[in-house]
């Protein structure tokens, strides 16, 4: 949640500003806004998207050589031009941006009005900038020793980056709980919220850590700890390519990333799944094979679409493997002092990586002694680092806000998991097994018949776009599938959706059934399917209209439903990755009929980094 940039070098600082700037606007787009320092520290924001700002600069002087950028998405303080980032101290010599929370800023705030500081913003950025001011001016230090002070005192989380007009040479930046990338160039450095705004100029980068503080000058980096002492920057270079953060195309990263499905499942089974010698090999749970064999709980920690791909795992993980699990939302689990017993491993789900909740719940997993085994996207992200083992998705950058891309790379990984632990353990046999794996093996074959369905699911979206409200059902490994295509639903065309087992219908929301209500049946052939066709009479027979996902061949849904779309049969554990297709593609197309920016939906954010 909210996208920082920072330049320091011997280009242009703002059009690398603006351009990362528009690359991490998934992260927030309430308002943009940067700070350059050309004849004294100007800052320029606005509310609205990066365009907005770029829009009200034309013709400006902006030459710098140095310069901070934020894109927000509001926490404290309403959108609007005053609450923009980056902020400026009393003095106007010092500017900052600020992804995080200050949870203490209401004292702090106290505090420094009773010296008499004034306020122009509702934001804890501009308290926790004022307050390093005022140590700055009542120390004889240096700021980035004030930097230091105050952040001993700070509750919360934040990247912050501070530019600060008497020293027009260094940037000082401060990371706990945010992320924070710092590309290293030749004479250069550039600081971002994540890769993307780095890669065209530099592949190396340094991944600051919680409580580091980062002095940065063209040609120098030095980090610290809060106590002053040096660290030794960790450099990794980058294994990301410019194009992969491009539309390539399409009219939105949605749809590029809905069509990329094939070749990211591809790539996340590539060298872990052999169906030629019937083996699964998957390096970063190697070391903890012997611990989920011997689990007596699994718990899945996750939020959102992940927390979906964590549902489907359940089932996956107690049909295959028999060990109890757990499906805990992140947010959830940290405050409510969980049961957490040796012998429990926890499973985090994240594609981020920085899940503010995901993240924390985490930790206090951690403390208990359990092992913790992330499945996440994002290389090198918080989550990823924090975690014992685990293994990475492989989906490439997931740009649009919605995620698709990443959720069936989340089901592959688990899919895959489950199953080599189902065979360690002898609760799945050898031939179930290698049958399975063949299935996996097929999925990116399956999904691309799944695609082919896209002229159809966009006459369906025209047709039902208007519905004010929308009912998603499914069974066993489908309900998980019917709350995923319910929340995109609900994410890219505002429509409100509801998602629950198909039988569960019965139980009260039946009573919203009438003429007007699509009803989606995520309706596989399955073990359940019988049920599921019942199910679906119970609404015609209310006039509800059924939008339904059905497998090739299978007339007696076809008949039922008042609109079908078909997909390839594939063994109902494997299915929910081919389900979840016309799914995605459903609201796609619903949101871009409405006239919605579907890539930015209103409110959301990709990453959600606050709690
Ligand atoms: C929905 C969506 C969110 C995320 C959730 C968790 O389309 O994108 O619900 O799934 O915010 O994010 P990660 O997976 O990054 O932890």
């Amino acid at each position: 949640m909210c996208g920082i940039v920072a330049y320091i070098g011997h280009r242009e600082a703002y059009p690398v500003i603006l351009k990362g700037l528009k690359r991490l606007e998934y992260r927030g787009y309430d308002s943009a806004g940067v700070a350059l320092l050309n004849g004294g520290l100007k800052v320029y924001k606005k509310q609205g998207k990066v365009a907005d700002l770029e829009e009200t600069l034309v013709g400006k002087d902006l030459h710098s050589n140095i310069g901070i950028g934020h894109t927000r998405w509001a926490t404290h303080g309403e959108p609007c031009d005053r609450n923009a980032h980056p902020h400026l101290s009393g003095n106007g010599k010092l500017s900052m941006i600020h992804n995080g929370i200050i949870e203490n800023y209401v004292q702090i705030k106290k505090e420094l009005v009773s010296k008499g500081y004034e306020f122009v913003s509702d934001t804890d950025t501009e308290v926790l900038l004022k307050f390093i001011e005022d140590i700055h001016l009542n120390n004889e230090g240096s700021l980035e020793e004030a930097v230091r002070i105050a952040l001993k005192r700070v509750v919360g989380a934040y990247v912050i980056v501070l530019l600060d007009a008497d020293n027009p040479d260094t940037l000082i930046a401060a990371r706990k709980g945010s992320p924070l990338v710092i590309g290293i160039g030749k004479g250069e450095h550039f600081l971002a919220s994540d890769a993307s705004p780095i890669i065209e100029y530099t592949k190396e980068v340094v991944y600051v850590n919680d409580y580091e503080v980062a002095i940065i000058k063209k040609d120098e980096l030095i980090l610290k700890n809060l106590g002053n002492e040096k660290i030794t920057p960790f450099i990794t270079k980058l294994d990301l390519e410019l194009a992969a953060i491009e539309k390539g195309g399409y009219d939105h990263f949605m749809l590029k990333e809905i069509f990329e499905q094939p070749s990211t499942i591809f790539d996340c089974l590539r060298g872990r799944l052999d169906a030629h010698n019937g083996t699964i090999t998957m390096s970063g749970i190697q070391q903890y094979a012997d611990q989920l064999v011997n689990a007596n709980r699994i718990i899945i920690i996750a939020c959102g679409t992940s927390w979906h791909a964590g549902l489907v795992a359940e089932y996956i993980f107690e049909e295959v493997t028999r060990i109890p699990v757990e499906v805990e939302y992140a947010s959830e689990f940290r405050y409510r002092n969980p049961i957490v017993n040796k012998g429990d491993v926890i499973i985090a789900i994240s594609q981020s990586g920085e899940t503010a909740d995901t993240l924390v719940a985490i930790e206090s997993a951690k403390s208990n002694g359990a092992i913790i085994l992330g499945v996440v996207n994002v290389v090198g992200s918080s989550i990823a680092r924090t975690s014992h083992g685990g293994a990475y998705t492989h989906a490439g950058p997931e740009i649009g806000v919605a995620s698709t891309k990443a959720f069936t790379g989340q089901l592959a990984v688990l899919t895959m998991m489950a199953l080599k632990i189902g065979l360690m353990k002898g609760t799945l046999s050898e031939k179930r097994f290698i049958h399975l794996l063949n299935e996996l093996n097929d999925v990116p074959e399956k999904v691309s018949a799944a695609l082919l369905q896209h002229e159809k699911i966009r006459e369906i979206a025209l047709k039902y776009q208007d519905a004010k409200d929308a009912l998603y059902l499914g069974r066993g490994y489908n309900f998980p599938i019917a709350l995923e295509g319910a929340l995109k639903l609900k994410e890219i065309s505002y429509i409100h959706a509801e998602g629950y087992p198909a039988a569960e219908m019965k139980h009260g929301p039946i009573a919203l059934v009438d003429e007007n209500l699509p009803v989606v049946f995520v309706a596989t052939k399955d073990s359940f399917h019988e049920k599921v066709l019942s199910n679906m009479q119970e609404i015609k027979a209310r006039k509800g209209k059924v939008i339904a996902v059905v497998s090739e061949g299978d007339d007696a849904a076809d008949a039922l439903a008042d609109d079908t779309i078909i997909v390839p049969y594939a063994d109902e554990l494997i299915a929910p990755m081919i389900n979840v297709i016309p799914m995605q593609l459903l609201a796609y197309y619903i949101g871009v009929a409405k006239g919605f920016d579907v890539d930015k939906p209103r409110n959301l954010a990709k990453s959600v980094t606050v709690e």
